[in-house]
């Protein structure tokens, strides 16, 4: 078995930086060298002061302080840390195509073949590759076939590595996490690849939650742990819609089945649709690999996840402007949250993008406020759409950094993002602030509704009747 002392990691995003900053905190004796061909994010690693970090997460910066320097080093010089690995993983992004065969649904895997031509072509050791990026079932075979027959007659094995952290708990999931999955080839030289993986993880996680399989397995868990996280929320959801127009209170449906211990209470929290980088995707995943085996029910089975989740999020920004006398032109509405969920900076397919743009096509003036995420984050994640111009987007959005400021004449106040702030507000300040009648649309449940009432706001809480 190789013991690995130098590592590398292609992609300095969400998954690599973090779970490279746990590892070598954990493995002082390991030096890791985390490399993206992305020079600014480079450097915002390496700013001198820690809390410029490109990823928000809490603990991660003090974990960067402590190793940084020290065994962990972040770099744009790509072709150098390969050369000096004995583990190299993959941690590049894998977004939806947007072209060709497979367009809006299969993972584009240009990224992770132009890493493995990258490491075929620069690699004069053996090594190990870990696909730590989520990819579509039998991708470590097409790895295997580009480094065999474009590298120099170095052996090259294989192993997936799913990440399951979730953002905005990264460090604790990293630290503790339920189960570390390691798939393998079936071969004397691949399980021996596998338990140089597992060693290296047993230096902080339990043995008996490090689990083997094979590679195809390995690389299935993880759209299937998604798919299967991202289908409690729409379930939950689907019952928010019902509870809404009968007397049942969302809440205490979530309570009362999530004490079945055959149930459990986790991921039952109806909200405004969930987002982030990795639940749609991975099931439009899931849903053109069944498609593309002929499998149409498995295909659409899954399908219907995301089609609930789209329902959900047009149906929260329906419900405001209806309420609204169904008009917002002019109006103006003050948003709370655009993080795809809080604890985060990271606003990928957040459902905020989606309310926020059908509000703009009924021309309300909308003021947006979050705690972690710039303004032109936010101007990107909607120019990204494309419904209409940077400029007139501009026109209609304003982005402010204290919201204290900005409920003046708002005809209601909208919480996507469930950030803990929210709930310490001055709600009887922005009370008087607001224009009359004041609305409060909850898409998190997170305002005590009864008190927001109490107040004088007329208050719409998702999935409640
Ligand atoms: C990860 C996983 O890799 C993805 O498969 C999963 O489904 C979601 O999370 P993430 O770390 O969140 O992606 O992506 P991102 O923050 O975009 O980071 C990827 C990094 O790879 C970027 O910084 C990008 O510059 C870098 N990159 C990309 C390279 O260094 N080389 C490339 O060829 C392509
Ligand atoms: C997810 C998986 O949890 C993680 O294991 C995997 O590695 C990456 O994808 P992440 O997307 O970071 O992690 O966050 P997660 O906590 O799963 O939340 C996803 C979305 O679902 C968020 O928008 C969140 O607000 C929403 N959600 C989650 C709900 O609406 N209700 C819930 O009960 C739980």
């Amino acid at each position: 078995m190789k013991v690995i002392k130098n590592i590398c990691c292609i992609g300095a995003g969400y998954v690599g930086g973090p779970t490279m900053t746990m590892i070598a905190a954990k493995c002082p004796h390991i030096e890791v060298n985390v490399v993206d061909i992305n020079a600014e994010r480079i450097a915002a690693w390496n700013d001198l002061n820690v809390d410029n970090i490109p990823i928000y997460e809490p603990g991660l910066s003090e974990l960067v302080a402590q190793t940084r320097g020290k065994n962990l080093f972040f770099s744009t010089e790509v072709d150098k840390a390969i050369q000096a690995a004995d583990m190299i993983f993959i941690s590049v992004n894998t977004p939806t195509k947007t072209y060709g065969v497979g367009k809006g649904m299969a993972a584009d895997l240009k990224y992770i073949e132009l890493c493995a031509r990258q490491i075929a072509a620069v690699a004069t050791t053996d090594k190990i590759i870990v696909e730590k990026s989520t990819l579509p079932v039998r991708t470590a075979e097409a790895l295997k076939r580009i480094l065999e027959n474009t590298g120099n007659g170095v052996n090259f094995d294989i192993l997936s590595n799913p990440e399951f952290l979730a953002e905005g708990t990264a460090v604790a999931d990293l630290l503790n996490p339920d189960r570390v999955l390691i798939g393998g080839e079936i071969s004397e030289r691949g399980e021996l690849a596998q338990k140089s993986l597992v060693e290296l993880y047993a230096n902080w996680v339990p043995r008996e939650q490090i689990l083997t399989t094979n590679v195809w397995s390995s690389e299935l868990s993880k759209l299937t742990a998604n798919a299967f996280l991202a289908q409690r929320v729409s379930s939950i959801n689907a019952i928010s819609e019902l509870c809404e127009v009968t007397e049942a209170d969302v809440g205490e449906v979530a309570r009362a089945i999530g004490a079945d211990s055959r149930i459990g209470s986790k991921f039952l929290k109806a909200s405004v649709g969930f987002g982030g980088s990795c639940f749609q995707k991975d099931i439009l995943n899931l849903v053109y690999i069944a498609q593309s085996y002929g499998l149409k029910e498995v295909a659409d089975y899954w399908e219907q996840v995301i089609i609930m989740n789209d329902h959900q999020k047009r149906r929260f920004a329906k419900k405001i402007v209806e309420t609204l006398f169904n008009t917002v032109s002019g109006k103006k509405i003050v948003i709370l949250g655009w993080a795809f969920k809080k604890d985060t900076n990271d606003t990928r397919e957040s459902a905020a993008i989606y309310v926020v743009d059908y509000l703009l096509s009924e021309q309300a003036e909308v003021v947006i406020f979050d705690p972690k995420v710039s303004a032109e984050r936010i101007f990107a994640d909607l120019e990204y759409l494309n419904t209409r111009t940077d400029k007139e987007n501009r026109d209609l959005v304003t982005v402010v950094e204290d919201p204290m400021f900005a409920f003046a004449d708002s005809h209601a106040a909208v919480v996507l993002t469930e950030w803990d702030e929210f709930k310490a507000y001055d709600w009887s300040q922005i009370y008087v602030d607001m224009l009359k009648p004041a609305f409060l649309f909850d898409g998190r449940m997170v305002l005590d509704s009864d008190k927001m009432k109490e107040i004088g706001f007329n208050v719409y809480t998702i999935g409640k009747g």
